[in-house]
């Protein structure tokens, strides 16, 4: 393999310096064996999508995605910047051609959706400064490159989004200046990762770049921050930024009867296996009294929410207020715990039962669809104005689902600035006889194969259309086709079906 990638930059400066105080939480989550990964902000997906419901009618109730499992550390999911991150991006055998890549993030760290009654909101600053920690070296640039943004092509209602975070005290699901710099960080390392590759031309025209976000400003700002990183001091004059609607990104194919009765049946599963939990209830009710309000409100606003963030920034967790009968009571790890071991039970539960399986085939469809064409466009020869760099930028609720449909199952939840890459690569001509076992796709070139990463791991060979694949009989990597079959009727036959419109609509 050539390794044309070392591109590990470690030019960040971050946090490592985390506070004592992280640290002290650290410790006690060692202590106490627990291990809070992702999987405990799956109950906020419901809000991000509730949030996203309402103020756009159309968009679909979400389901809380899978949970994590090999996250092993509070970074893990927080994704700290610490200059670690692997980046297996652009490798490939020798004199293989990239001839194009897309890429879904998820946003970066932002402040909690919701805030639990009766306590303070966490102090996060979420205006930006290069000398606030953690910073990177673009920090500065980045932020007046973005004052420029007016020259941009923005699809209605993008262009009354604010470009960059800008409020001293955070506005609810503001992203953070933590959140910036993860994605200046996941632009700069895949520019590195891709620059021998030269996948965007140096004089790359505006058909070349797709750029689409939902139209939370969390999503905008995380997607211009990693478009920053990728092409710093790009020219705001060919960027054209496309509307999703949908946290899906299903387009103009989001119409699915069957997705919806399968989220509804996912949710009252979930439903069902929560209040049957003894513990968990007693939990809350604890934690309702600490801070003295009913079960009921503070269920409903969604702690666990908040208690990541808190524990992202080093923060400790919140109090009662001063005044009232529990000054000086504070929630703590052990509750924090508790809601953690319910979600573990909730992942087992929900993968043994399958239906969030299926919801996510359904719900991905399309935009798997829209991937494979993109592809086949940009393996044309003198596919000149095919777009070759695409990037989406989502929400966990958008990034979950994906993972499920491309049957990654043991994919961890992911952490904020989570991002999945989809690359395509074109084999050199074969001049010697070859044993030819495999090859599938003739045309003038080689042949046409497509690698999938998670966060920097290459998990091609763990979805559900390469995991059978004998990568040491002749080919290294997985072909195109399968992942054309796959979408195009394989991932149906979850749901019995053989399209997308029977899966929907029945026979
Ligand atoms: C950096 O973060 C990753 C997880 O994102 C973790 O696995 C790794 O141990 C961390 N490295 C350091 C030096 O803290
Ligand atoms: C951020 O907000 C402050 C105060 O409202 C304003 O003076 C400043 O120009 C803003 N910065 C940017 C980069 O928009
Ligand atoms: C899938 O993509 C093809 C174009 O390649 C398009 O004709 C078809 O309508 C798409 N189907 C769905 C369900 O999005
Ligand atoms: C799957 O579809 C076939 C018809 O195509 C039907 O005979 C069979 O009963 C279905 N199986 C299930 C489990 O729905």
């Amino acid at each position: 393999m050539s390794s044309s990638v070392s591109g590990r930059t470690s030019s960040l400066k971050m946090v490592s310096a985390a506070s004592a105080r992280l640290r002290l939480l650290l410790l006690l989550l060692i202590c106490v064996n627990l291990t809070p990964t992702a999987s405990t902000e799956r109950q906020l997906d419901v809000q991000e999508g509730a949030e996203l419901a309402k103020s756009r009618k159309r968009v679909f109730p979400e389901t809380h995605p899978p949970g994590p499992n090999s996250a092993r550390d509070p970074y893990s999911y927080c994704n700290t910047p610490n200059g670690s991150e692997q980046a297996w991006e652009g490798h490939s055998p020798a004199d293989y051609r990239l001839l194009s890549v897309q890429v879904m993030i998820r946003h970066g760290d932002r402040y909690p959706l919701y805030t639990i009654p009766k306590t303070k909101r966490p102090a996060i600053d979420c205006t930006l400064s290069a000398s606030r920690s953690p910073s990177h070296p673009l920090l500065t640039s980045y932020i007046s490159h973005m004052g420029l943004g007016g020259r941009a092509k923005w699809e209605a209602p993008l262009n009354s989004v604010p470009r960059i975070p800008n409020h001293s005290s955070c506005e609810v699901g503001e992203l953070t200046q933590t959140g910036v710099v993860q994605h200046l960080h996941n632009g700069q390392l895949l520019r590195q990762a891709y620059r021998h590759h030269s996948v965007l031309p140096s004089d790359w025209s505006p058909h070349q770049l797709g750029v689409e976000t939902t139209s939370r400003s969390r999503t905008v700002q995380s997607g211009l921050a990693f478009l920053y990183g990728f092409l710093p001091d790009f020219d705001w004059g060919r960027v054209s930024v496309r509307h999703q609607w949908s946290t899906l990104f299903c387009g103009a194919a989001c119409d699915c009867p069957a997705r919806n009765r399968y989220l509804e049946e996912e949710q009252r599963r979930q439903y069902r296996l929560r209040v049957a939990d003894r513990e968990l209830e007693k939990t809350y009710a604890d934690m309702a009294r600490t801070v003295g309000v009913l079960t009921r409100h503070l269920r409903a606003a969604n702690p666990i929410d908040s208690l990541l963030c808190h524990l992202c920034h080093g923060l400790p967790f919140p109090c009662a207020s001063a005044g009232g009968g529990n000054a000086g009571k504070c929630l703590t790890m052990e509750q924090f715990a508790v809601i953690r071991r319910q979600q573990r039970d909730d992942d087992l539960d929900r993968s043994r039962v399958g239906l969030y399986r299926k919801y996510a085939t359904l719900a991905m469809h399309p935009y798997l669809n829209q991937t494979a064409t993109k592809m086949e466009r940009a393996s044309r020869e003198g596919a000149r104005r095919e777009e070759v760099f695409s990037l989406a930028s989502g929400h966990d609720i958008t990034i979950s689902p994906l993972l499920s449909a491309l049957g990654l199952t043991e994919a961890s939840f992911p952490r904020f600035a989570a991002r999945v890459v989809f690359e395509l690569w074109r084999s050199p001509k074969q001049t010697k006889k070859s044993s030819s076992t495999g090859e599938r796709s003739k045309g003038k070139g080689g042949g046409l194969f497509i690698r999938i990463l998670y966060n920097g791991e290459d998990v091609t060979f763990h979805t559900a259309f390469c995991r059978s694949h004998d990568r040491h009989a002749g080919q290294p990597l997985c072909p195109l086709e399968n992942f054309l079959s796959f979408v195009r009727r394989d991932m149906f036959g979850i749901v019995n079906a053989t399209s997308y419109r029977e899966a929907c609509y029945g026979r």
